[in-house]
C-alpha cells in the first residue's frame, strides 16, 4: 500500500530505526554518506515530507527556496547550527534535534579525549606500535600531567557541560566554569562547580573543557589571545564544534609550549584537520566521535526518527515531536497533514 508521506534520509541508519519509519512512511535513505552542495539539497528536499539529516547537511533558506512539501527536518545532533531556524521557522518547516540522549556518551568522551591527552596515550601507543620500546626506556620519559586533585575548567555549562564537571568529583577535582548564565545555586551545588569569569576560567584552569553551542558570538571563543591566559601545563579539550577554537593558534601554542596538549575531536572546516595540528605529537585526534557509543548513536537515530513521524502525525507522540526546536513554526506546513 503507498504511503501519504515520503521522508529522505541523508545517511545510512540502523535499520531497525529505518523499519520504525517505514510502517508509516515511505523511506528514501542514501546508501552512503557525503557532502552534497545546495543545489544537490534542493534536489532531494524538493518532493519529501520530511528529512533526517546530519551535521554536514547545511539547511538554509537558499535550500528551502521554491519548496512547497518539507513539513519538518530532523537533525541528528544536539548541535544545530547547521540548520539555519530562522529561514525553516519562516517557511512553517519544523525542526527538531537529538538531545539528552546523548549527553552522558558525550561527557565520558570528553574525559576520553582530557585523560588520553595529558597522560600522553595516543602517542605512547604509536612509539610502541612502530616498534621503539626495544628496553631500557628512561625513568623520566613519557612523562605527562596530572588529571587527579587539578582544577577542571569548563567553558559552556549546558546539559553535556554539567555531566562533566559532575564526573569531576570522582578524580577530586575542583570544578570551575563560565557560562553566560549562571546555573542555579542547587545545581551549582550539585555539579560542585563555581562560577569564574572566562578570563579567571582561563587562568585557573589546569585543564580546559569546552562544550558550549556554536554561534557567531562563540566563533573563536579560544583564540590567540584567550590561549595566552591559559597555563602552559594545561590541557585543552574540544567536544563542542569546530570554529569555537581558533585551530591555527592553538597549533601555534603548542607547538611554542605555552600550552601542554590538546584533544580535539572536532575542526574548523573538518573533515578537514590543519595540517599543524596533525604535525604536534601531544594533540589526540578524532574524527567527531563523542556521540559514538552504539547505544547513543542508535538512541539519536530513534528519537530522530520518533520526531519526524510526530511532526507527520504518526506513530505514538503524533503531533508532539519530542524535541521540537521552533515550536512557533507549529500551525504552519504541519498542521496541513
Ligand atoms: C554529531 C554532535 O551529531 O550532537 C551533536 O551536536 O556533534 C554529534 O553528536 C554526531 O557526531 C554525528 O555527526
Amino acid at each position: 500500500m503507498s504511503k501519504a508521506h515520503t521522508v529522505w534520509v541523508s545517511r545510512p541508519l540502523f535499520p531497525e530505526v529505518l523499519a520504525t519509519l517505514a510502517q508509516y512512511v515511505e523511506v528514501r535513505v542514501e546508501s552512503k554518506e557525503s557532502k552534497r552542495a545546495p543545489e544537490q539539497l534542493r534536489a532531494k528536499l524538493a518532493r519529501v515530507d520530511g528529512a533526517i539529516v546530519g551535521l554536514g547537511d547545511r539547511i538554509d533558506a537558499g535550500v528551502l527556496a521554491g519548496n512547497r512539501c518539507l513539513r519538518v527536518i530532523a537533525n541528528l545532533g544536539v548541535g544545530y547550527n547547521n540548520l539555519d531556524l530562522p529561514a525553516l521557522t519562516a517557511a512553517g518547516i519544523l525542526a527538531t534535534n537529538t538531545p539528552d540522549v546523548l549527553t552522558q556518551t558525550t561527557a565520558d568522551y570528553a574525559w576520553a579525549l582530557l585523560l588520553a591527552a595529558a597522560r600522553r596515550v595516543s602517542s605512547a601507543e604509536r612509539w610502541l606500535r612502530a616498534g621503539r620500546w626495544r628496553g631500557g626506556m628512561r625513568f623520566d620519559d613519557w612523562l605527562g600531567v596530572d588529571v587527579h586533585g587539578k582544577t577542571l575548567g569548563i567553558l559552556g555549562m549546558g546539559r553535556i557541560g554539567q555531566a562533566v564537571a559532575r564526573r569531576g568529583a570522582g578524580f577530586d577535582m575542583k570544578v570551575i566554569y563560565h557560562n553566560r548564565s549562571r546555573l542555579p545555586d542547587a545545581v551549582e551545588r550539585e555539579c560542585r562547580a563555581s562560577w569564574v569569569e572566562k578570563r579567571q576560567l582561563l587562568a585557573r584552569a589546569d585543564h580546559l573543557v569546552l562544550v558550549l553551542p556554536y554561534s557567531a558570538h562563540s566563533h573563536h571563543a579560544i583564540g590567540a589571545p584567550e590561549l595566552l591566559h591559559m597555563k602552559p601545563t594545561a590541557v585543552l579539550v574540544n567536544i563542542a564544534r569546530g570554529g569555537i577554537v581558533d585551530d591555527a593558534a592553538l597549533a601555534a601554542a603548542l607547538r611554542e609550549g605555552r600550552l601542554a596538549a590538546a584533544g580535539l575531536d572536532v575542526f574548523e572546516g573538518e573533515p578537514a584537520v590543519n595540517p599543524a595540528l596533525r604535525e604536534l605529537d601531544q594533540v589526540v585526534l578524532s574524527p567527531h566521535i563523542a556521540s559514538a557509543s552504539a547505544d547513543t548513536r542508535r538512541a539519536m537515530a530513534q528519537l530522530a526518527a520518533d520526531n519526524v513521524l510526530a511532526a507527520l502525525g504518526h506513530g505514538p507522540n503524533a503531533g508532539h515531536p519530542p524535541s521540537l526546536l521552533n515550536p512557533e513554526a507549529r500551525g504552519g506546513r504541519a498542521a496541513e497533514t
